[in-house]
């Protein structure tokens, strides 16, 4: 009979692909069918996040509330993976708080995670598996995946900064590359299967990767020399590696899309000296304009952060400056959560709740009025979509354009997968709604 598996993921982009991962190894050990909730699976899974306490107190409650399944139902396995689980004693943590987890693993043995499942078969005993250290890169063969027509590919694992507030480095280990010929194979592999967008992933991928005597803009080139038509997307970029040879490359390659992600996380340069990213605002914004120069239309999202020790009101509001000057499509906004074992959290100065609370609200405000009035610019104008999916609940399809902005459409075939024109009838809120503009929508009209 088949098994049932449930993944609960937590976190960014490089999670839910590593549950990709996950999922093909639980399939290749019996665990074929994927179960709607936890309640019903025979494994479930949860691949955590560790980044700010929030993601952790989420875990910890649905982690929690598995309890009384488990007593009714004890052979159904429960494991817990991911960033939480490779903080310092956080497995010995876990395994006291909630006795009953059957296996934890860590960020640097996922890829054993079905030989833990074979160990744990031949034991009653909890498996406790958290390596202390990263491997090096092991070839990753990937056998199944969630998000078509979109691709997540890994290109390096790790991070090397240690910006202050940050808990990544010590929970990823050092950076690590893959190689270049593998990278390639793998896309063009996902090309060839129909895959329409890529999306390279690494939690500084401007810093590829010195060991394989290529740098990233040629990692970009190698990728879309000789291809046609697909979306190639990054993320994420540091700001202090995010140089003019990319800008070229961007500029120069028609598959990439002309919407960067770049993290500036604050406006006072007192705050980002604090924080360890080795830019100043200025030269932030400057890196702007030489993209917006050279690659004209070209939009640009980042992750703002606010309530970073000893941050003050005027600071705060240079934050609010320079997301105005740097005209951001959108951006991620964070409250500043102290992360044990980093060197923020060990400053005094912290800032209270309620202020954090006040500051990020004001931020949200402005975020949204921003994404909102650029959005309002498509009212008329026609998008390339690529589709993703069907909505039955509204009977519309959906997928983003090129700047990543969602867009609905009614169609009357199937056209998941495809790029289709979008003619922009509503575009009132932060998504975009429309009909199609192309042949095949006008046959249905
Ligand atoms: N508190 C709040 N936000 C954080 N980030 C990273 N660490 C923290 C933290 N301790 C944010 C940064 C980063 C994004 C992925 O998460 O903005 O770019
Ligand atoms: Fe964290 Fe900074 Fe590395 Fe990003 S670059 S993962 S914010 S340490």
């Amino acid at each position: 009979m088949s098994k049932r598996y449930h993944i609960v993921t937590y976190g960014c982009q490089m999670n839910v692909h590593e549950s990709e991962k996950l999922a093909g190894i639980l399939r290749a050990h019996g665990y074929t069918e994927e179960s709607a909730s936890p309640e019903e699976a025979d494994i479930v899974v949860f691949n955590t996040c560790c980044i700010r306490e929030n993601a952790e107190n989420h875990a910890m409650g649905n982690i929690g509330a598995l309890k009384k399944v488990k007593r009714a139902r004890p052979a159904m396995l429960i494991a817990v993976g991911g960033c939480m689980t490779q903080q310092e004693g956080a497995a010995q943590r876990l395994r006291k708080k909630f006795p009953f987890i059957d296996i934890v693993f860590g960020t640097h043995n996922l890829e054993e995670f079905g030989d833990l499942l074979a160990r744990k078969a031949a034991q009653k005993k909890a498996l406790v598996a958290v390596p202390e250290r990263e491997s090096a890169v092991r070839e990753e063969d990937i056998s199944y995946r969630t998000s078509y027509p979109n691709a997540w590919v890994n290109i390096m694992y790790g991070c090397n900064n240690f910006c202050s507030y940050c808990i990544v480095p010590y929970v990823r280990g050092r950076e690590r590359s893959r190689s270049p010929e593998a990278i390639v194979r793998e896309v063009r592999g996902l090309l060839a299967e129909g895959y329409r967008e890529i999306t390279l992933l690494g939690q500084n991928v401007n810093s590829y990767a010195p060991e394989c005597g290529m740098r990233f803009p040629q990692l970009l080139r190698k990728i879309c020399e000789g291809q046609g038509k697909f979306r190639l997307r990054f993320m994420t970029s540091n700001p202090k590696d995010f140089g003019e040879e990319l800008i070229d490359t961007v500029a120069e390659l028609p598959q990439v899309c002309k919407l960067i992600h770049l993290p500036v996380q604050a406006g006072s340069d007192r705050i980002l000296k604090l924080m360890n990213r080795k830019y100043t605002a200025e030269e932030y914004l400057k890196k702007l304009e030489s993209l917006r120069k050279k690659v004209p239309g070209c939009e640009v999202t980042s992750d703002i952060m606010v309530g970073f020790p000893t941050e003050t009101e005027e600071e705060f509001e240079q934050t609010l400056s320079l997301v105005k000057r740097a005209d951001l499509a959108a951006a991620f906004t964070f409250v500043y959560s102290p992360r044990s074992g980093t060197k923020a959290a060990a400053m005094s100065g912290q800032i209270p709740e309620e202020v954090k609370k006040e500051r990020i609200m004001r931020l949200v405000e402005l975020v949204n009025a921003q994404t909102r009035e650029k959005s309002a610019k498509y009212l008329g104008k026609t998008v390339e979509i690529l589709c993703e999916d069907h909505d039955e609940k509204r009977g519309l399809y959906l997928g983003r354009d090129e700047y990543g902005r969602m867009g609905y459409f009614p169609s009357g075939d199937n056209c998941i997968g495809q790029f289709v024109q979008m003619k922009v009838t509503d575009a009132s809120g932060i998504s975009l709604y429309g009909e199609r503009a192309d042949a095949a929508g006008e046959e249905h009209k």
